[in-house]
């Protein structure tokens, strides 16, 4: 394999699946809520907080060259207009310990958390929060700037549309349920969620004004799916301002979208809605972050379950290392600027698995290359098996294990056959 000098391999955290204590931000609120979603709450998460210096030498002793890891917002800015100093100070070291490794640090702005008050004033749709963003980036880059180049603005900017998709076939489901009777047995299953649901709508209402928060992970408006590229493009040109050189990107969750016979007009519009729709507003970005996990199959009604046999992971997904090699040239043939895999990886409790994943996935990356693709740096997902969202901490995608009484630990074999490939 001859992956170019200088070219970027490592690992991916963001903020509050890691550090622990995230207590000014909006998930701290969801995940205490008592009608919450959360499997668990993500209390001292990995304690990444204050062991990123073992963090970082285990990446950085294993070979890896490079850490994408997000500041987190709700630190910086606890309340509207008050910025903590305490908190620079502490990404600071975290920045520093990354050049004393040789790792090379790539930012990103926003991981799906916000500063609870953001949400509380509209969060991700309200126009205010595109000026909101960008003063806090502009801010970020004034204090830290002199330690990195590469900034992803926004994780995943397309997550809300994607959720607005499945919430909308979730309702469908659930009418043609209750209209055909499937479950054979008598069981009030519509009224008990129903319930649920004005207990949960009433609970946000107490706590962040409204029955329905905007939080960056829920169902988003077209109008709010805009408001998003204005963030990043108004972030943008704020930390450019402060500092030119700046490599500033945006990363979206990308599937390698495949279509069976019959399913090319569903697997079009799919992928313009995942992808091509924003273009206009990324086209001039310095380098874009490519994520994908696996493959969709489109037939003429759309997406279709995993094909029987297949091996799954513990997300549920096909293992389909492939994928990501083609989605790279997908969207080079649309987006010809420097490419970033800003995320990659797989959920499995068999290490074996994970090291078979990567070598296929970047064996991918490798003849995108040889065909001239500019792809710069390949992320792993993720560093630390770390707080997997409302799913708690149940699944393991990292390349060190953590023991959940002991915070001890376990570097996997697949973190040294990942830094194996860094020149
Ligand atoms: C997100 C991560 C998440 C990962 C695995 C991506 O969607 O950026 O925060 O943990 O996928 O599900």
């Amino acid at each position: 394999m001859s992956l170019p000098k200088g070219f970027l391999i490592g690992a991916a955290t963001a903020a509050h699946q890691v550090e622990g204590n995230n207590i000014h931000s909006d998930y701290w609120a969801q995940e205490h809520m008592e009608y919450t979603s959360f499997n668990e709450p993500s209390g001292a998460a990995c304690d990444h907080y204050n062991r990123y210096e073992e963090d970082i030498r285990l990446m950085a002793e294993a070979g890896l060259n490079a850490y994408r890891f997000s500041i987190e917002w709700a630190r910086i800015e606890p309340q509207p207009g008050v910025f903590d100093e305490n908190e620079i100070a502490h990404y600071r070291k975290v920045l520093e310990c990354c050049r004393a490794n040789g790792v090379e640090p790539i930012v990103t702005m926003h991981h799906f958390t916000s500063p609870r008050w953001l949400i509380e004033q509209g969060g991700w749709e309200a126009e205010a929060t595109v000026e909101r963003f960008a003063r806090y980036c502009r801010y970020v880059v004034e204090q830290l700037g002199d330690l990195f180049t590469y900034v992803c603005t926004i994780n995943e900017a397309n997550m809300g549309l994607q959720i607005a998709a499945i919430t909308k076939r979730y309702k469908q489901m659930m009418k043609a349920q209750s209209a055909e009777g499937k479950v054979q047995v008598g069981i009030n299953l519509g009224d008990t969620l129903k319930e649920r649901m004005k207990k949960q709508a009433a609970e946000n209402r107490k706590i962040f004004g409204t029955p329905n928060p905007q939080v960056f992970v829920s169902s988003r408006t077209p109008e709010g799916d805009l408001l998003v590229m204005k963030a990043h493009q108004a972030a943008k040109a704020a930390m450019k301002a402060v500092k030119p050189e700046l490599q500033i990107g945006i990363t979206l969750s990308l599937h390698d979208i495949q279509s069976l016979p019959g399913g090319e007009e569903a697997a079009a519009r799919e992928w313009e809605e995942e992808f091509m729709h924003y273009l206009p507003y990324i086209r001039d970005d310095d380098f874009f972050g490519v994520q994908n996990y696996t493959r969709t199959l489109m037939g003429p009604d759309g997406s279709l379950p995993v094909p029987d046999g297949a091996e799954t992971t513990q997300m549920g997904y096909e293992f389909y290392p492939q994928a990501l090699g083609h989605v790279i040239r997908t969207v080079h043939k649309s987006l010809p600027i420097p490419l970033i895999v800003t995320e990659n990886g797989v959920a499995v409790s068999d290490d074996s698995r994970r090291v078979a994943f990567i070598e296929e996935a970047l064996r991918g990356v490798d003849s995108c290359i040889e065909d001239g693709i500019p792809v710069k740096g390949y992320m792993y997902w993720s560093l630390l098996d770390n707080f997997e969202w409302q799913k708690g901490f149940s699944v393991t995608f990292g390349l060190i294990a953590v023991d959940r009484a002991t915070q001890q630990r376990s570097p996997k074999r697949s973190l040294t056959f990942l830094g194996g490939y860094a020149r």
